[in-house]
C-alpha cells in the first residue's frame, strides 16, 4: 500500500534524525529520573524523541492516533495508531552501552503494517511492511535455519519488578537455558527482535512487556519468517519471536 511507504518512508527519517540526537546529547551529562524502579529510568532524551516523533506525526497526519511509552495517549478519528517506543533500552543508553533503538511500530484497524526499529549507536535501521517482508539498512533478512535447541543463540531479559515477584523470568531461564547453545541478555527487547529477525539471535522472548517495546520488532521477526507468539496477561505482554525450527520446543519449554 503506497500509504504504509509514505509512512515507513516520513518514520525512518524521523529516527535517523532523532537518533543522531541521541548521539550528540549522550556526550554531556544528562538528567533522569526514576519510574517503577530504581533502575526503571527515563532521561531527557526519552522526552525529548518522544515529543520529536509525536509533533513530527500530528504536523503530518493530524487525525492519526498515537500510543508512546513516555506521555501515553493520544486520541484522533484514524484507522491509524503509531506506537512510539522513544528509546528501548534506556539503561544501556544512560550507561554508553551501545544497545538501544528507537522503535516505531504503526497499525492500520487495529494490525501492525508498518515497523521501523534504528539503533543509533550500531547506524543500523531494521524496517518491515506487511506482507513484504523485513530489512536491515537495506538488505532483505531472514530468521535463522536452525533446527537444534542446543546450537541455538536465544535472548531474554527480565522485568522492572524482578527483585518482588517470583514471576521475573528466571523459572524460565533456569528451564530453557541448560538446554540452549548459548544465551544472552542485551537490554533491549526491540532489538532483540530484529536480532531474531536477521539470524544474530534464534529466538527471543520476555516477560511484562509493553505493545511500544515489541510493536515494531515482532512484525520485523515475522516477516522475516519467525514465528511469534504474544499473550496479553495481567501483568503485561508475553513475546516469543523464533526461528521455525525451534519455535515449537522452545514454545514448550517455556509453557506460558
Ligand atoms: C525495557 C527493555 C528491556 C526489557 C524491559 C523493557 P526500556 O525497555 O526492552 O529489554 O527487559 O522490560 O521495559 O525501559 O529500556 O524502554
Ligand atoms: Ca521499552
Amino acid at each position: 500500500m503506497q500509504e504504509w511507504k509514505e509512512m515507513l518512508q516520513l518514520a525512518k527519517e524521523w529516527a535517523l534524525e532523532a537518533g543522531k540526537e541521541q548521539i550528540r546529547r549522550a556526550e554531556k551529562p544528562m538528567e533522569m529520573s526514576s519510574k517503577s524502579a530504581a533502575i526503571d529510568l527515563v532521561t531527557e532524551m526519552d522526552v525529548w524523541t518522544e515529543s520529536f516523533l509525536t509533533e513530527n506525526i500530528r504536523r503530518h497526519y493530524p487525525d492519526h492516533l498515537m500510543k508512546t511509552e513516555e506521555s501515553g495517549v493520544y486520541e484522533g478519528d484514524s484507522p491509524y495508531e503509531w506506537v512510539i517506543d522513544p528509546i528501548d533500552g534506556t539503561v544501556n543508553y544512560a550507561r554508553g552501552l551501545p544497545f538501544y533503538c528507537i522503535s516505531i511500530g504503526i497499525r492500520y484497524k487495529g494490525e501492525t503494517v508498518v515497523g521501523v526499529v534504528y539503533a543509533p549507536k550500531l547506524d543500523e535501521m531494521f524496517e518491515a511492511v506487511k506482507n513484504e517482508g523485513a530489512w536491515l539498512n537495506g538488505s532483505r533478512i531472514h530468521t535463522s535455519e536452525t533446527k537444534r535447541l542446543d546450537e541455538a543463540v536465544v535472548g531474554s531479559g527480565f522485568p522492572y519488578d524482578k527483585g518482588t515477584t517470583e514471576d521475573n523470568n528466571l523459572p524460565h531461564v533456569q528451564q530453557v537455558v541448560p538446554r540452549l547453545g548459548g544465551f544472552r541478555r542485551t537490554g533491549s527487547a526491540a532489538l532483540d527482535l530484529c536480532c531474531v529477525a536477521c539470524a544474530r539471535l534464534d529466538a527471543s522472548w520476555e516477560i511484562k512487556l509493553h505493545d511500544w517495546d515489541v510493536e515494531a520488532g515482532l512484525l520485523l521477526a515475522s516477516e522475516a519468517g519467525g514465528q511469534t507468539k504474544v499473550l496479553e496477561e495481567e501483568k503485561g505482554l508475553y513475546a516469543l519471536a523464533a526461528a521455525p525450527g525451534i519455535y515449537d520446543e522452545l514454545n514448550a519449554l517455556i509453557k506460558r
